[in-house]
């Protein structure tokens, strides 16, 4: 489902992307690496009824021990740029201990992904944390911030042989709603205000470790991956709907950027001021899966009073993960370019285990990002998520994002037929017309 317009153009010729476009998968941590047993989500996966079918992440896929199968199948499927998180609980297990193992076996890693011609981008907190923080009171904490920049003191300095681009935190306003305010992941507390609370320590971490990083790596290039959803008003001439979709775009879209643009975080009623976080951006992340349409409720009242749910009639992914809104990619990374940085789409994909829907998925995507390019708009990488089935959170393993297929029972993997068409995309840097005819209607 491609724009028109771009669908008549296009139609027969091919897309070519800048030969150095960065194509690759992202991952993090606890969602493939396994054991992660000093954390607070794998505390969060022991307890009953918190994750999909008492699933727990057991062993994920398995990297702590052999990240390098995966790495070669990337290679092969010739992904030249890879997005892993490295695992705060591994490399400070306890509040005064340091594992020096942990970090060798991330630079071990990230040795391999450069050895084999991927360039990696590390993420520094993606979601979960240790737990003797979580038990301190995590984010919430005055000293929260200050304790995260001490780990990235830690191993920030360690990785920089093998790393130039990083990415400091993951998704923080959807992390702080889902931890805070619906309280369905790990400390699973219902409080907007401990929410806000949170969130704004978390800026104060990014800040501080984007000073960090430059400190010891003058030319690194340092973002937060940013989780942008769309939000359409039901009715366009309803006051009501528009309304509700603005504020939920504003607290969803703006909160954390905004705050990492200008210093200012202004979800009402809370308005922050963290001059230190001005001006933290090299370059804008941009995590985009879905679009809601909204409609005012006054029974939701932790929504901003929306009510949100995917476009009468249209594609959905699996397991009610929302609508296939190609499009939504396009206008996302329009409001990306707004911050006058480097762009780099940092996750997209779909939940889709039998694979009918990716590889047009994956062709429609990467056309509206070559719409954006053709405006002008600098995106410099795609990175799909995922490169192999894993743990996906409160969902468990119900969610099959994976390029690859993975029973995790067994460790075997399957090429999902979407993995070729991606490699094909990969290796020329450009969708071909075989695949435009195919994949787009
Ligand atoms: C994103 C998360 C990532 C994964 C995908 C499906 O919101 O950053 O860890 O769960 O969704």
């Amino acid at each position: 489902m491609i724009a028109f317009g771009l669908m008549q153009t296009h139609r027969m010729s091919e897309i070519r992307f800048p030969r150095a476009f960065r194509w690759g998968t992202a991952t993090s941590a606890h969602q493939v690496e396994g054991n992660n047993t000093h954390n607070d989500w794998w505390a969060w996966e022991q307890q009953p009824g918190r994750i999909v079918a008492g699933d727990r992440s057991g062993l994920a896929c398995d990297w702590w021990v052999h990240a390098e199968r995966d790495f070669d199948a990337a290679r092969d499927l010739h992904q030249n740029a890879h997005r892993l998180s490295v695992e705060w609980s591994r490399i400070q297990p306890e509040t005064g201990r340091w594992d020096g193992d942990a970090i060798d076996r991330y630079r071990e890693m990230l040795r391999g992904l450069r050895e084999r011609g991927i360039e990696p981008m590390v993420t520094l907190h993606h979601f979960t944390n240790p737990l003797w923080f979580a038990e301190r009171g995590g984010w919430e904490r005055d000293d929260a911030a200050g304790l995260f920049a001490r780990f990235v003191e830690r191993v920030v300095p360690a990785l920089i042989d093998f790393a130039d681009l990083w990415c400091t935190v993951n998704e923080p306003v959807g992390w702080a709603f889902s931890a805070y305010v619906s309280g369905v992941w790990p400390p699973g507390v219902r409080s907007a205000r401990r929410g806000m609370k949170a969130l704004t320590q978390m800026l104060r971490g990014h800040a501080a470790a984007y000073r960090i990083i430059h400190q010891v790596q003058p030319d690194a290039q340092v973002g937060f991956a940013n989780y942008f959803r769309l939000f359409d008003p039901a009715q366009a001439a309803s006051p009501l709907d528009r309304l509700v979709a603005a504020q939920q775009h504003r607290f969803v879209n703006m909160t954390f950027i905004d705050g990492a643009a200008t210093g200012r975080v202004r979800t009402l009623p809370w308005v922050v001021n963290l001059p230190e976080a001005a001006r933290t951006l090299d370059f804008v992340g941009v995590n985009y899966y879905t679009r809601d349409m909204v409609s005012f409720d006054l029974r939701n009242p932790k929504q901003f009073f929306g009510r949100n749910y995917p476009a009468p009639g249209a594609p959905v992914s699996d397991g009610g993960y929302g609508e296939i809104y190609p499009e939504g990619l396009y206008r996302v990374l329009r409001l990306a370019a707004q911050y006058g940085k480097p762009i780099f789409i940092t996750e997209n994909g779909l939940p889709d285990d039998d694979d009918d829907r990716r590889p047009a998925f994956i062709v429609d995507h990467l056309s509206q990002v070559w719409r954006a390019m053709q405006e002008g708009i600098p995106v410099r990488g795609y990175y799909h998520w995922s490169l192999v089935d894993n743990f996906e959170w409160a969902r468990g393993w119900s969610l099959k994002f994976g390029l690859i297929a993975l029973d995790p029972a067994t460790q075997t993997r399957t090429l999902r037929s979407s993995a070729s068409v991606y490699a094909e995309i990969c290796r020329d840097s450009a969708l071909n017309p075989r695949m435009l005819e195919r994949f787009t209607r």
